[in-house]
């Protein structure tokens, strides 16, 4: 047990597909449906999680699907960094097995591995280049449901990855396109 998550939850929730994938998509932490079931994305948010990947011409099946902790955290609140912390080996060493072209941050803890001080409003939707990846910040499925104007700028976001993939091929690397986008704070809560 790396962390007192474990002690709450009911199942861990490592994550699913196929391993190698081309796309990795990473939210943040079960929720109460993720932690019955033993599965991400499996609620209302994975619900809309598949309508978005069906505007990339992507099936579930054919993604790998995970969240920076694997154990649901109380009441859904947020993962604490010792939390996130302690669960960031697995998600270092799913990453290598995965061994994903494009990763997909869904929300802002799983952004943060990769653009700790950028806003999500400000660079949701452009792609960077780390090393043989690109990273994608995304906003996370769930804010779309609580905040209407978030669905068009999701399926947008999304509707990039077919070219995104077709880009990320391997030993072809790109320069960084990350300038720009929205400033509006509130969306930086997502
Ligand atoms: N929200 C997440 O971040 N992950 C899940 O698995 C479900 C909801």
């Amino acid at each position: 047990m790396l962390c007192t998550l474990a002690h709450t939850r009911k199942l861990a929730v490592p994550g699913e597909g196929p391993a190698p994938a081309p796309v990795m998509l990473i939210g943040e932490g079960p929720g109460r449906n993720e932690d019955e079931q033993g599965r991400p994305f499996v609620g209302a948010s994975g619900k809309f999680l598949e309508e978005l990947l069906a505007a990339a011409g992507l099936q579930r099946a054919q993604v790998y699907i995970t969240n920076v902790v694997k154990c649901r955290p109380p009441e859904n609140r947020d993962p604490l960094p010792a939390e996130v912390a302690a669960c960031a080996g697995y998600l270092e060493r799913q990453i290598e097995l995965v061994d994903p072209r494009v990763i997909v941050t869904l929300g802002r803890f799983s952004m943060a591995r990769w653009f700790p001080v950028e806003r999500i409003s400000a660079i949701h939707g452009q792609a960077r280049q780390f090393g043989a990846r690109l990273v994608v910040p995304m906003f996370h499925p769930a804010a779309a449901l609580h905040q209407p104007k978030i669905r068009p700028q999701l399926l947008e976001d999304f509707a990039k990855l077919p070219q995104l993939i077709a880009q990320a091929a391997p030993a072809t690397p790109r320069s960084a396109a990350n300038v720009g986008g929205s400033t509006d704070q509130q969306l930086d809560l997502f």
